[in-house]
């Protein structure tokens, strides 16, 4: 008799029911956040290019995307706002009808409790000069100028119906600023989705399209994180978590999977993944082209990104993951 069988590990993967059995992770469509795009002063979606099956929506064609989410069992949406006018300060961005604003009471009051609201919470969508924050003379981001406006933009959101605000301009101490903002205001149940570690990445690209927002003059290494760095990303969730974020967010995903891991160990909190935009049209490229098949990479993709230590997953796929797990 030999020692070691050769069915040793295969005979849990002998059919599909085994190895359901046995799987360590699961994927469903509680993990899914769908990202939606709302654009002011047009009168139709307009097809986003680089990513098939997405849209700059109008505020009625959102309000029917986001029955359709609630409709597959998806549990939330984060909403990213194009205004018409943009300024050096971002004026757009907590005016009380400002687009996102506008859209969240109108989604509010279509769909009640029974999705979770995330407002995306930035400056580079509203500002002329495309960065994610007021500048100094010298042409920086400056940092605490930024969180003013921060502030206020949370308790605009807020204001107008968002469950969670999502800072995501990596200014340093925006969590705390944006709590004690809203704590000030008696917004004490809206919830912080902190985009703690956000790395300077070149798979933003195909959403710097979708919310017409990349810089016009230089980039944002000196405000997001350099992707060398992993203990650097776990003292920024840390960090976050102190200040007051309810859930801390990696982004991107795919190349980061390491840091979902690192984050999710150290800080115990919940651990979201942002499966971004880059991520998704370089899969549906190739699917496109029949080099992948769309399908089984997308599952495979969302299932490694729960392995790595995600609670869930932003993911542009939402819907069709919700379709393709709701056929079985
Ligand atoms: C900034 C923001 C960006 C994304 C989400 N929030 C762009 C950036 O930092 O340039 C990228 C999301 C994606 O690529 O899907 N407000």
């Amino acid at each position: 008799m030999p020692r070691f069988p050769s069915s040793r590990f295969r005979r849990l993967r002998r059919t599909e029911a085994l190895r359901r059995l046995v799987a360590e992770t699961t994927l469903g469509t509680g993990d899914l956040v769908a990202p939606l795009f709302v654009k002011e002063g047009i009168t139709d979606p307009v097809p986003i290019t680089s990513m098939p099956g997405h849209a700059q929506h109008t505020l009625e064609s959102v309000r029917k995307e986001v029955v359709e989410i609630a409709g597959l069992g998806i549990p939330a949406v984060i909403l990213f706002g194009i205004p018409i006018e943009k300024d050096a300060v971002g004026t757009q961005a907590d005016r009380e009808d400002g687009i996102v604003q506008r859209a969240l009471r109108e989604l509010r009051a279509e769909v009640g409790g029974d999705l979770v609201l995330v407002a995306d919470l930035c400056l580079d969508e509203y500002t002329d000069h495309g960065h994610c924050g007021v500048l100094a003379a010298d042409g920086s981001v400056d940092n605490d100028a930024t969180l003013a406006r921060y502030r206020s933009i949370a308790r605009a959101q807020a204001a107008a119906g968002a469950d969670v605000v999502a800072p995501s301009g990596m200014m340093d101490g925006q969590v705390a600023a944006i709590r004690d903002a809203l704590d000030g205001d008696a917004f004490t149940d809206t919830a912080i989705l902190a985009y703690a570690a956000k790395f300077a990445s070149a798979f933003y690209g195909p959403f710097r399209d979708a919310a017409e927002c990349a810089p016009q003059f230089g980039d944002r290494s000196a405000y997001q994180m350099d992707p060398p760095n992993v203990d650097e990303a776990v003292r920024e969730a840390l960090l976050d978590v102190e200040e007051g974020a309810d859930i801390v967010m990696v982004k991107p995903a795919l190349p980061y999977l390491d840091v979902v891991r690192a984050v999710a160990d150290a800080t115990g909190a919940p651990v979201a993944a942002y499966n971004v935009s880059g991520e998704y049209s370089m899969l549906k490229a190739a699917a496109a082209n029949a080099w992948l098949d769309e399908t089984r990479a997308m599952l495979e993709t969302l299932i490694a990104i729960k392995r790595a230590g995600a609670d869930f997953i932003v993911t542009y796929f939402a819907k069709d993951a919700a379709r393709t797990l709701q056929e079985g």
